[in-house]
């Protein structure tokens, strides 16, 4: 009868999210799609920013562990249980950022059995000391493999040089804590920082209320403590990762905004009028302001794009460049020089009109995948700043040219921070630029 009902149901339209929050501070999030299968997800605020110099490098491990034995059933037992009920477990936590874990899931039936599995997995998991010390190799595994990325190396570095605590710690765990993280640390972890006012709930193609009556069974483990953390500190600063790497990565930042500020959409707009990340390709991208200033700055190849981070309580706004080592001075000089002229007023109707029609059609795309709906809906009802799709649409459009060159004012005038890595004879230092 369920799958009848879905299959009669297909052709309509998707109804509005729906946001609670309940007296324990759990956010249940859900949306009606008509989708046959549901997807569920957890989002919690205990990404790595919520390390202590004790526990550094827990939320890495935390990460590798998602499908270890939880409290009442073995890995072994909890897959076969959800497959049983034609549930997939497919997509482990992940870690986008360095303030959210989510995990999210695909149900084909949607059960209380299943919802207790998966609540199981993601809150009560047992962390047996041998399970915890068999994953480090595959923590060195991670790091070789983050190492060899340079634009990876150089977004760490950037946050550690940016900031004094919190968003400084690494999505990694740092070498003099590999192998010492313990099963505690995990315990402690999890029981200090998945508190229900940390959590969301968030589901697709499922009832709200049934997803309400979930989470008051099953995820109401530990209300009252809403803390989340010392608010995030911008110093600015350099670090310098030298390498024997011919090309150049660079990263220009100065604080942007905070993802709850007023100002997020117009860096956001300000990002896709210089050329967004990922990188815009020499030639493939001509309208991108950046590629057109530096490409008078050299004749060799070269990637740019505006590189944004934000988070609830801050966000880094600047240029990421990939040059031959010898160009690097130049590169960053003449990047810089297109958010200057931004500033001072530089940018026309058309530019403006483009750079929102491709926000606009960024954030679609994003919200056509159930996973970035699901991540997006969670994100927002955790920051309590949840908009139906529609209205973000007309935010965007509300973008004025002053609200995008007082961004661009705000990244020349801010204390800078610079990450680089590769040969860096030719790059300047953050005072030099
Ligand atoms: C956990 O996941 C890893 C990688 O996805 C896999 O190799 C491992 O076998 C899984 N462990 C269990 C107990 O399912
Ligand atoms: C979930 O955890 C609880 C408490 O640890 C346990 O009693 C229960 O059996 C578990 N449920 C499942 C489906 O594994
Ligand atoms: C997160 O857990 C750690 C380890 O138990 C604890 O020291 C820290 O205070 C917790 N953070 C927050 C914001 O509750
Ligand atoms: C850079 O150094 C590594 C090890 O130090 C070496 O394996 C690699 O071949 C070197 N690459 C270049 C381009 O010299
Ligand atoms: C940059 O900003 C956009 C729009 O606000 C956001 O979707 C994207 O996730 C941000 N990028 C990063 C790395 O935070
Ligand atoms: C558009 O901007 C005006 C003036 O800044 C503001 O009053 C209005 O609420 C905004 N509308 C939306 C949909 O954001």
């Amino acid at each position: 009868a369920q799958a009848a009902r879905k299959v009669e149901v297909t052709g309509f339209q998707p109804q509005e999210a729906q946001v609670t929050k309940l007296p324990s501070g759990l956010v249940i999030a859900s949306q009606e799609n008509y989708s046959p299968a549901s997807k569920i997800g957890v989002l919690v605020r205990a990404g790595c920013r919520y390390e202590t110099p004790e526990n550094q490098g827990v939320t890495h491990l935390l990460r590798l562990a998602s499908n270890l034995t939880t409290k009442g059933a073995s890995a072994f037992k909890i897959c076969r249980g959800i497959e049983a009920v034609g549930g997939s477990l497919r997509s482990v936590t992940s870690q986008k950022t360095h303030s959210t874990i989510f995990s999210p899931f695909s149900l084909l039936v949607f059960s209380d059995t299943v919802m207790e599995y998966l609540i199981n997995v993601t809150t009560a998991p047992e962390f047996r000391p041998w399970e915890v010390s068999d994953l480090t190799p595959r923590v060195k595994l991670d790091k070789a493999q983050a190492a060899q990325n340079p634009q990876t190396v150089v977004i760490e570095g950037l946050h550690q040089a940016a900031y004094k605590n919190a968003l400084c710690n690494s999505l990694y765990c740092p070498d003099h804590m590999v192998g010492n993280i313990q099963s505690e640390h995990l315990h402690q972890f999890v029981q200090n920082n998945f508190t229900s006012a940390r959590m969301a709930l968030v589901g697709l193609g499922v009832d709200h209320a049934v997803l309400k009556q979930v989470g008051e069974q099953f995820l109401n483990i530990r209300s009252g403590t809403g803390t989340t953390g010392a608010a995030a500190q911008y110093r600015g600063g350099e670090i310098r990762m030298p390498s024997n790497s011919s090309l150049v990565h660079a990263a220009v930042v100065s604080q942007g905004a905070a993802t709850t500020s007023k100002e997020a959409l117009a860096f956001a707009v300000l990002q896709h009028v210089l050329g967004a990340f990922p990188y815009v390709k020499r030639g493939s991208c001509p309208s991108s302001k950046l590629v057109q200033g530096v490409a008078k700055a050299t004749a060799d190849p070269f990637d740019v794009c505006a590189f944004n981070a934000s988070y609830s309580d801050s966000g880094l706004f600047g240029v990421y460049t990939i040059s031959q080592a010898a160009d690097a001075g130049e590169v960053i000089k003449a990047a810089l020089a297109q958010v200057k002229a931004v500033a001072d007023g530089g940018v026309t109707a058309a530019d403006l009109t483009r750079a929102k029609a491709q926000l606009r059609t960024e954030f679609l795309m994003l919200i056509e995948t159930s996973e970035g709906l699901l991540d997006i809906m969670g994100t927002q009802a955790l920051d309590g700043t949840y908009q139906p799709p529609e209205e973000i649409s007309k935010t965007i459009d509300n973008v004025s040219l002053t609200d995008v060159a007082h961004a661009a004012k705000k990244f020349v005038s801010g204390k800078k921070t610079m990450a680089s890595s590769g040969n860096l004879v030719k790059t300047p230092f953050v005072d030099e630029i």
